[in-house]
């Protein structure tokens, strides 16, 4: 059977990509955020996954505000990194899994939660940035990717409650696919940061560390943290966090399980406008 093996957490911040592009990251501003992906990469080269579920939002590049869901899973065997403005990154296209992420879509919607299925979809920086942090810059993305990607742009958005046990979903989904594929899931975006308005520029590195201790030791708590603390602590753009609360819920003690290790935990302040937050938890084997 597939099994999740691991779970992820990062930032995405489009500048991380852009630094890294146009050959940056060896600059006293950047070496500081790379260095705490060095392990990373190390760890995802000895511990590498078949597919990853990989959580995060599109930020007005595939959707816009005709159309909003709320979750929407990629169903499409290829999807192609978007235009941001600036022209799409120069990486490589992300190869998806239909048969899996069809597997999970009936799984999760039979069980209640309602999926957007995207069949034809780009992916912008939510989605390559964290790539780009964990594989570097190799010729082809060593693994599948099931993109799924979550509204945390426009109100309403979800509650980290509905997230929580939307991963629980997901878990349920993977671990009843009928073929051995080691799977990871990845939580993306965060952690505080307000791109507008009077508070432009709020980093909070207390809030953000004791969002990192409780998504490891207690994360039924926090997901019952509103959506208004998260604007109020963390910046209007904070709200991304709910993500990383999605790829939590699929871990193994959310299902009466052991507790996940903690491999590698960083937090660096700043990246362009956005506190830099960084976990790898294992489920133990
Ligand atoms: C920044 C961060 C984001 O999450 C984003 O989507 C765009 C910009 C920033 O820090 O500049
Ligand atoms: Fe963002």
């Amino acid at each position: 059977m597939a099994r999740i093996t691991a779970s992820v957490y990062t930032s995405h911040v489009p500048a991380i990509g852009a630094a890294l592009d146009l050959g940056k990251t060896g600059e006293p501003y950047w070496q500081k955020v790379f260095a705490g992906y060095e392990f990373s990469k190390r760890w995802m080269r000895e511990h590498r996954p078949d597919v990853v579920f990989l959580v995060y939002n599109d930020h007005a590049t595939a959707f816009s505000l005709e159309i909003i869901p709320t979750f929407a899973i990629g169903t499409a065997a290829e999807f192609a990194p978007a235009d941001e403005g600036y022209g799409p990154r120069p990486v490589p296209r992300v190869v998806g899994h239909p048969e899996l992420a069809s597997h999970i879509a009936q799984s999760v919607i039979q069980d209640d939660f309602d999926l957007t299925i995207v069949n034809k979809m780009d992916v912008d920086h939510g989605l390559t940035v964290p790539l780009s942090l964990m594989c570097g810059q190799p010729d082809a993305w060593p693994f599948k990717v099931i993109p799924f990607a979550v509204n945390v742009v426009q109100y309403p958005v979800p509650s980290g409650r509905r997230c929580f046990a939307l991963g629980q979903a997901i878990r349920r989904a993977v671990e009843s696919y009928d073929e051995d594929l080691n799977v990871q899931i990845w939580g993306t975006g965060g952690m505080s940061h307000q791109l507008q308005g009077a508070r432009a520029g709020l980093i909070n590195a207390e809030w953000d560390n004791r969002f990192l201790d409780r998504l490891i030791a207690d994360p039924a708590g926090l997901a019952q943290v509103p959506h208004v603390e998260y604007v109020r602590e963390a910046g209007s753009e904070g709200i991304e966090l709910v993500m990383w609360l999605i790829a939590r819920g699929a871990m193994a003690d959310v299902a009466g399980g052991p507790p996940p290790r903690v491999v590698h935990r960083f937090f660096h302040v700043p990246a362009s406008n956005t506190a830099v937050g960084h976990l790898i938890l294992e489920n133990p084997a």
